[in-house]
């Protein structure tokens, strides 16, 4: 069935709404700052940046590119530009492996996406209200040891994400990004001015930028590559779908450019509010995925309003997370839509379903089955590792090779708008830089 794909973004705005919308989500808030505590503070920050500047962005105007001259689902567009390129088919590949990461992704987002309902509650109902640090550590940890609570949250999420979808309305969800991302970033800021009361703001700033650089090894840069990734919603097929509602005339490298700009800053500005408060209250950065619920609260607890503003942060969050999802769960909605005869709703019901169920096996690794490993990994841990260290760098790595080895250099550089230096640092990054490099981050963390 062919799907009214191609109605085009009214702007250049509206597009980067969209996209920002899918990026900035609880990867720069929750899992930006965790992951810079469990690796090893600025060393991590540092890779990390590299793996963006070097990796990301090339990546993104390369899925960008694809999905522009493609105008196609992910699949189609991969298939259908292999075949006129004189490649094979086989690059349709590519898309399916992102439809099927966003589904995996989805199932342990939306766990996450629960905790952060239940914070929006609990700051209404004044629980945080002069807790000390063990008091929210036992509060989460409360949380996590109880299946049903996790449970009642994760599908509330995912019936917020289903109901979206179903009804189509995404798009309609662009204006709300407007005011509410921008909302979100002036409560981290907040957050940040609380930090620098605290005493422990140069603690912070030396933890996150002065790097050790003796504590990089294979292990943090698979991870800050994985992050990479994840944050700017890579190696998933989103950003081709989105490309592929791309007028001519918009410029992906500068449009790239502020994207990855703004979801940078965001997770920074997180890391930075969040850290004053692990070190002013003696707690270990290296908490891991529990690490904003048991900083923020107390910042809530002890803040002038703090119960309103947490109110507030958390909702906002949500929010954030809710866009986010949604682009998570469209390509697997689509696909089931256009090859089965299921509705759009009952495609959506069908894979939300599914995706809620997989959740729930990832929230009991928390609890009742915590002893399940799967390659040493709890459920949770290895859907992420699974997506953001391997299946997402993967689809990417295919992205950009596509890009740089498959499509005639010269109508990319035309498309791109590059004069002679520009296509060769563009063909440095495109052919040598990020493949060698994610090859390389494989090869030595394997
Ligand atoms: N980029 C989102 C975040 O940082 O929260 C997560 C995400 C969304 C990853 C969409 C991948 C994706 F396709």
């Amino acid at each position: 069935m062919a799907k009214q794909l191609h109605a085009q973004w009214s702007s250049r705005l509206t597009f980067i709404l969209a996209v920002t919308g899918s990026a900035v989500g609880l990867g720069n808030i929750w899992k930006f700052p965790y992951m810079v505590g469990d690796s090893g503070g600025a060393a991590f920050v540092l890779v990390y940046l590299l793996c963006i500047a070097l990796v990301g962005l090339p990546i993104l105007v390369s899925e960008w590119l694809i999905g522009r001259r493609g105008q196609k689902n992910p699949i189609n567009t991969m298939t259908e530009q292999a075949r006129q390129n004189g490649h094979s088919p086989a690059w349709g590949l590519v898309g399916l492996s992102g439809v099927l990461a966003g589904f995996l992704i989805l199932s342990f987002y939306s766990v996450i996406g629960g905790w952060s309902l239940s914070y929006t509650v609990n700051s209404i109902s004044g629980t945080f209200a002069g807790q000390d640090a063990d008091g929210v550590g036992e509060l989460f940890n409360g949380m996590l040891a109880s299946p049903g609570v996790l449970l009642g949250w994760h599908s509330l999420f995912m019936v917020l994400v289903i109901g979206i979808v179903a009804r189509g309305v995404t798009k309609g969800l662009e204006g709300a990004v407007r005011t509410l991302m921008p909302a979100l970033g002036i409560l981290l800021l907040v957050l940040v001015v609380y930090g620098l009361t605290t005493g422990h703001f140069g603690e912070t700033l030396a933890f996150m930028f002065n790097p050790d650089l003796s504590a990089i090894d294979g292990s943090v840069i698979l991870a800050a590559m994985g992050q990479a990734f994840f944050t700017l919603s890579l190696g998933m097929g989103i950003m081709m779908a989105y490309g592929s509602y791309l007028g001519e005339n918009v410029d992906l490298l500068r449009t790239a450019r502020t994207v990855v700009i703004l979801d940078t800053v965001i997770a920074l500005v997180a890391g930075l509010a969040i850290f004053p408060i692990v070190f002013a209250n003696g707690l270990d950065p290296s908490e891991g995925p529990g690490l904003i619920f048991v900083t923020l609260p107390l910042a809530f607890g002890n803040l002038g309003g703090g119960a309103f503003l947490g109110l507030i942060f958390f909702l906002l969050l949500t929010f954030a997370a809710l866009t986010s999802a949604i682009s998570l769960l469209e390509p697997t909605v689509e696909f089931i839509e256009e090859r089965t005869p299921l509705s759009r709703i009952a495609a959506t019901l069908v894979s939300g379903c599914a995706i809620w169920a997989l959740g729930v096996a990832a929230l009991l690794s928390f609890n009742v089955w915590s002893d399940v490993l799967i390659l040493g990994l709890s459920i949770f841990d290895f859907l992420d590792t699974l997506t953001s260290k391997f299946m997402l760098p993967l689809t990417g790595l295919a992205a950009i090779i596509f890009v740089g080895w498959c499509l005639e250099r010269r109508s990319v550089r035309d498309e791109l708008g590059l004069g002679d230096s520009g296509a060769m640092v563009w063909n440095l990054l495109a052919r040598f830089v990020a493949p060698i490099g994610v090859i390389l981050v494989f090869v030595t963390s394997l």
